[in-house]
């Protein structure tokens, strides 16, 4: 049956044609939806801990425990989801995968990728099996499929290693049981044809649900490369409301209209976006450092995460608080500004005078308000500045927002709705001009998750494209 899907594998080129194929596959499909969203305060907490990889794999095997009575191939490949979760920033633009080798029934070898370039989890869980012990028989539980191609890349350089399906077959690894195929190009199957052709089992599919919302960005983008648009990047809107739907107050204040559960949230969300927007009325009214400041975002190399404001006409390097503002969300992470491509020389004087030489470069005229907004994440530039990352949060205001999603660029909606009534005319979500669209075809969103964070309510969209995730 397997060795049939991996055909069907090959010749699609969309992932949520992958659908059909995963469905009618010999899966066990106990499993429970809402397992590791619902789970994710507790995978949180734990993160937080500046914890060894030891303390980290005992809490895994603690958490999945929780969830599972008893040790079922459910509960293995929970916590190589687990697992997949410790290094969710680091791996990017590489997925994040975690791996478990099981023998007689114990669990005896634990690993995660590691970050870019690194080792991949199959590996790095066989550096934690203990020295004596012999994987010969065992099996593997891995929440991607392993890879089959022979490189990797560390510091934009190539490097050989043998594909993880060797590697196991290598091992005398029996059986392989993956969550997700890897929708990437060059494995799209390839990594279990070859587990197979070695006469390994493989199981496809288990927990393949928790797997692919935890992959999100990565099957969204690979499926984008796949495709050849130019556009690749995720695009995520994130905002917190009142009941009314308002997101600031009449007096532009709107930076505690969520609660602090809620708030650790938007850390997570930042932590697993690979950069953040927003747009110049945010910068000005709210002076937002756009940081990651909760410990377990500190943990790993938080750099990467790109800071970018929208500000078509460069209006807050005019600002008159603009090096406060700005003094206020330099970290280590990059900011670039992005505004009109006819203002160039505008901006151009406006960068001499607000930043040192070496920083001018973060200002760049590249949006052209004639094209459709989608241009602007073709444009080379923009594509140069992302091209590591492969999702940027939006994260307000309500017209940024307005824009993006008349613009039909919007992949996902994050809200958090707060238990208040914030009145006023104004700041209702959307608002701003009216969208490009008719009412006939408005962009249309599912439902994917909603939690609650104290009195606060979170819910959770995909753009109804992404049948995947639906
Ligand atoms: N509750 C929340 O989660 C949340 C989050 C963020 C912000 N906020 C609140 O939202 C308010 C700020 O939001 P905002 O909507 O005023 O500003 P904004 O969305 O932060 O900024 C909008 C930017 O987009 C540009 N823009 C928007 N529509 C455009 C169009 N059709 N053509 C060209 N450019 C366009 C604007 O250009 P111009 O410079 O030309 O105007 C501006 O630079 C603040 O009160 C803040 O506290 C709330």
């Amino acid at each position: 049956v397997v060795s049939e899907q991996v055909k069907g594998f090959q010749n699609i080129s969309h992932y949520s044609d992958y659908q059909p194929l995963l469905s009618s596959s010999r899966i066990c499909e106990r499993w429970d939806e809402q397992f590791l969203l619902s789970g994710l305060a507790d995978v949180l907490s734990f993160l937080c801990e500046e914890s060894s990889d030891a303390n980290f794999f005992s809490m895994t095997k603690k958490l999945a425990a929780d969830y599972f009575a008893v040790a079922t191939k459910e509960y293995f490949m929970a916590m190589a989801l687990i697992l997949a979760h410790r290094n969710i920033q680091g791996s990017s633009p590489n997925p994040c995968v975690g791996c478990v080798y099981v023998k007689e029934g114990k669990v005896v070898g634990m690993g995660y990728t590691q970050s870019y370039g690194g080792l991949h989890a199959e590996r790095h869980a066989y550096e934690n099996v203990s020295s004596a012990q012999s994987l010969c028989g065992a099996e593997a539980y891995v929440s991607l499929e392993p890879c089959c191609h022979h490189y990797s890349w560390k510091s934009g350089q190539k490097i050989t290693r043998e594909p993880c399906a060797v590697f196991l077959h290598r091992l005398g690894i029996s059986k392989v049981n993956v969550a997700i195929l890897d929708p990437d190009q060059q494995v799209s199957g390839g990594g279990v044809q070859h587990l197979l052709d070695c006469g390994i089992a493989v199981q496809v599919g288990l927990l393949k649900q928790s797997a692919q919302r935890l992959l999100w960005r990565y099957i969204l983008h690979r499926k984008r490369v796949k495709q050849g648009t130019k556009r690749n990047i995720t695009i995520g809107l994130k905002w917190a409301q009142s009941l009314d739907g308002r997101l600031a107050a009449p007096s532009g204040q709107s930076q505690w209209i969520s609660s602090p559960s809620s708030l650790i949230y938007s850390q997570w969300l930042r932590y697993v976006y690979d950069g953040v927007m927003v747009g110049a009325g945010t910068f000005i009214n709210d002076r937002p450092a756009l940081s990651l400041r909760h410990p377990f975002c500190v943990r790993k190399s938080v750099a990467k995460v790109k800071k970018i404001i929208f500000d078509p006409q460069f209006r807050t390097l005019r600002f008159d608080k603009f090096q406060d503002h700005y003094r206020h969300m330099k970290d280590n992470a990059e900011v670039y500004w992005i505004g009109r491509k006819d203002m160039s020389e505008e901006a151009t004087k406006l960068a001499r005078m607000q930043f040192p030489s070496e920083e001018r470069h973060c200002v760049m005229s590249i949006w052209d308000p004639d094209q459709p907004l989608q241009h602007l994440f073709e444009n080379d530039r923009f594509l140069q500045i992302t091209s590591k990352s492969m999702s940027l949060l939006v994260e307000g205001g309500p017209r940024l927002h307005n824009m993006l999603i008349g613009a039909d660029v919007v992949d996902f909606l994050h809200i958090v709705t707060a238990p208040l009534w914030l009145g006023g005319k104004h700041e209702v979500c959307p608002s701003g001009p009216v969208l490009p669209h008719d009412l006939d075809h408005p962009p249309y969103y599912s439902l994917i998750h909603h939690q609650r964070f104290g009195q606060d309510l979170l819910s959770e969209y995909a753009h109804t494209h992404h049948k995947t995730f639906l």
